[in-house]
């Protein structure tokens, strides 16, 4: 990876999320990554894309691990006595309806900087998570993402190599996504509860997120220069630039839409909408949690 663990890592001064009285957080938290690795499923779209024979190698592995992945949070949810419940519309809308519209934004803008967010977030569990058997499930399962956002940045310098104009609009859809973490830091900035050990650092976390996309950046070949350095104009024609070729590209797609609205046109259910009502996900072995019910809020 271009950045190390510690340039990843977020100093939470020892401060613990506790398997008892934050089992509702934790619920919550667990339930979005659940999500997140449903998500994996889209890997067999990109094997369909992969330029070479290499790349689809490491796609048909990587499709396996999220699937394992899921399995991993299904077994520390048991262990923690949480539930599978659906995860946030929001985060929904990110992993699913932001799917990359092609190769180098799929390996730029989902592996290697939305893989690379969520590698963070594991980070700061295992630092944080008062629960050894889960931290060291998560510390098997972030060797592996840790090569996924290794493919997507290796596979983002290949793909920007001589192409000016793709650099640009890979920086431009970027900068939209980093400006919605400043703006989701600033909004729970006044809403997060001072007094929890933890939850008090998420607005400094979210901050050194942006910080480390920022760095990742640079080190591909997106970015010649700090974002400080660059003035709000340029970045907001780099941003119009961006969507206004998304745009024309995806034209065909675009016409298309207005017909996917209509209620009789028959939408395909996937994975990431039934999973909660799967056997497997439904009767996924419940071990006895580890953490009686009485210890919870
Ligand atoms: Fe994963
Ligand atoms: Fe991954």
């Amino acid at each position: 990876m271009l950045l190390t663990r510690e340039e990843m890592s977020f100093e939470f001064n020892n401060a613990k999320l506790d398997p008892g009285t934050d089992r509702e957080l934790l619920q919550w938290m667990f339930n979005q990554f659940l999500y997140g690795e449903m998500t994996g499923i889209q890997v067999g779209h990109w094997l369909y894309e992969a330029p070479d024979l290499e790349a689809a190698k490491f796609l048909a592995r990587q499709s396996l691990e999220e699937m394992q992945h899921v399995d991993n949070f299904l077994r520390i949810m048991s262990m923690l006595g949480c539930e599978a419940s659906p995860a946030h519309p929001v985060i929904r809308f990110l992993a699913t309806g932001m799917m990359g519209s092609s190769w180098a934004e799929h390996v730029a803008l989902e592996m290697a900087a939305g893989e690379g967010f969520v590698l963070m977030a594991f980070y700061a569990v295992i630092d944080t998570l008062d629960h050894q058997p889960s931290v060291d499930i998560l510390k098997r399962a972030v060797k592996q993402e840790e090569r996924h956002v290794e493919f997507g940045e290796q596979q983002t310098m290949k793909a920007i190599a001589g192409k000016h104009w793709l650099r640009r609009r890979l920086l431009g859809l970027s900068l939209v996504s980093m400006w919605a973490v400043k703006r989701l830091a600033r909004f729970m900035q006044k809403r997060l509860p001072q007094d929890h050990p933890v939850l008090k650092y998420i607005p400094e976390f979210l901050a050194l997120t942006n910080q480390c996309a920022e760095t990742r950046m640079m080190r591909m070949g997106l970015l010649d220069r700090p974002l400080a350095e660059m003035s709000r104009l340029k970045k907001a024609l780099l941003v119009t630039e961006a969507y206004a070729g998304k745009f024309l590209s995806g034209l065909a797609s675009f016409v298309a839409l207005p017909l996917k609205l209509l209620p009789f046109w028959p939408k395909k259910k996937r994975l990431t909408d039934i999973y909660l009502d799967d056997p497997h996900v439904r009767d996924f072995p419940h071990a006895r949690p580890d953490v009686p019910a009485s210890n919870a809020k």
